[in-house]
């Protein structure tokens, strides 16, 4: 069954998209554990590898149900072709890398994954890639930053962890006029909140590891474009670098999406009720939350996002000792580092997932020492609320 013609909504997508069935009629999706391909003829064999005939060659190429999840992926973000990958930071690297060339420049905004700004500010330059980061929410500083040689702007949009949110068509205006190409890590916003391509992105990167798995059981990435990037940039790298997802994970993450939605739409209703609680508490000094209308950029919000996010980030009153005292007090939510999960779970990101920056560089993007990063689960509201209220009272 292909996708590609219907005019489905997005939920009838997730559970029929791309779906490639097989003689013996499956509802669920097959899970094609092979890494090879048997052709019936030597000439069959010959006419596939000079791309003359259809099929699957090997597995780090391509495999059934790693198609079927690039299939069901484009039908949801309206993308002409996607490539997988075995983990959020292979889609991310791959989409930098096969986007430049030594020479080139490329402009993104600071606040950036530790291991997105790792790629950008220290594995590039080895290559001869420069790069200058700059405020993603000030459209002037990514103006200043252009060189004659820029080819690539890179920005994630709400970012990690201080959830600020990027006008993604005024960089996509900015990058159109001197030819650059956007790569937008759309992860916070899921591919349900926001679609960066219709606001003008060239090249849409996703950790498939968080949401669209979303129940912690597997490493996943995926990049979609258009047909022609993909075939002329990113198709050679892929046969010959080896970033593939497994077919495993790759049938984890099909099933994955048919729950998107749902799970979605819940985790952000919880959130959004989180977050007017903890503004309203004394203990607590900030609450950044897109789906506020106190969020330092809602009017971008309103503009480029359709749903207010599955994460807050909250600054508590006395620093370090405070952050620390309410995460250990917390009982249903767990302390981890991932993010969209079924599990709420939360982090201090000055101590796990930023700590390689500077305290400059932390201070830069607004990550304090009473920083947390929270992401809300699909248990009950009420019994989130319940546990953030009590750890709260503990904690004080
Ligand atoms: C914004 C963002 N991009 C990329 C990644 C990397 O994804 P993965 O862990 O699947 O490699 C993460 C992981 O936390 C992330 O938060």
């Amino acid at each position: 069954m292909s996708s590609k013609k219907r005019n489905w909504k997005p939920q009838t997508a997730l559970v029929h998209g791309g779906t490639l069935r097989s003689q013996f009629g499956e509802t669920s999706e097959a899970m094609y554990l092979t890494q090879g391909y048997v052709y019936q003829t030597a000439q069959a064999a010959e006419a596939r590898f000079k791309g003359e005939e259809p099929g699957f060659i090997y597995s780090r190429y391509a495999n059934p149900t790693v198609d079927m999840f690039e299939k069901r992926m484009c039908a949801l973000e309206g993308a002409e072709d996607a490539r997988a990958t075995a983990s959020g930071m292979a889609a991310v690297t791959a989409a930098l890398l096969c986007s430049v060339k030594a020479g080139d420049h490329i402009v993104a905004a600071r606040a950036l994954f530790g291991s997105c700004r790792w790629v950008v500010e220290t594995l590039a330059p080895r290559y001869g890639i420069e790069a200058t980061l700059v405020d993603g929410t000030d459209i002037a500083s990514w103006e200043k930053a252009v060189k004659p040689n820029t080819k690539l702007f890179f920005l994630e949009s709400p970012t990690n962890p201080t959830l600020e949110v990027v006008d993604i068509s005024a960089v996509a205006s900015l990058a159109n006029s001197i030819g650059a190409r956007l790569v937008v890590d759309n992860v916070f916003a899921t591919p349900l909140q926001q679609k960066p391509l219709q606001l003008g992105a060239h090249i849409v990167v996703y950790s498939a590891t968080k949401h669209i798995d979303g129940q912690g059981r597997c490493l996943g990435g995926v990049i979609l474009s258009d047909k022609k990037w993909i075939d002329e940039n990113l198709h050679d790298y892929f046969r010959h670098t080896g970033p593939s997802l497994s077919p495993f994970n790759a049938w984890t993450l099909l099933k994955g999406l048919e729950t998107l939605p749902v799970r979605v739409r819940q985790q952000t209703e919880s959130a959004g009720k989180i977050a007017d609680f903890l503004a309203e508490q004394p203990q607590i000094a900030r609450v950044i939350y897109p789906g506020r209308a106190d969020h330092p950029q809602a009017d971008i919000v309103k503009k480029q996002m359709s749903g207010g996010s599955t994460l807050i980030c909250l600054d508590v009153k006395g620093g370090k000792q405070a952050a620390f005292a309410l995460q250990n007090a917390l009982d249903i939510v767990l302390i981890s580092n991932n993010l969209g999960d079924a599990k709420s779970l939360i982090t201090h990101p000055a101590t796990t997932t930023h700590k390689n920056l500077s305290d400059e560089a932390r201070a830069e993007l607004g990550i304090g020492p009473g920083t947390l990063r929270l992401s809300v689960g699909l248990e009950d509201t009420d019994d989130l609320l319940e546990d953030v209220a009590q750890a709260l009272k503990a904690a004080k």
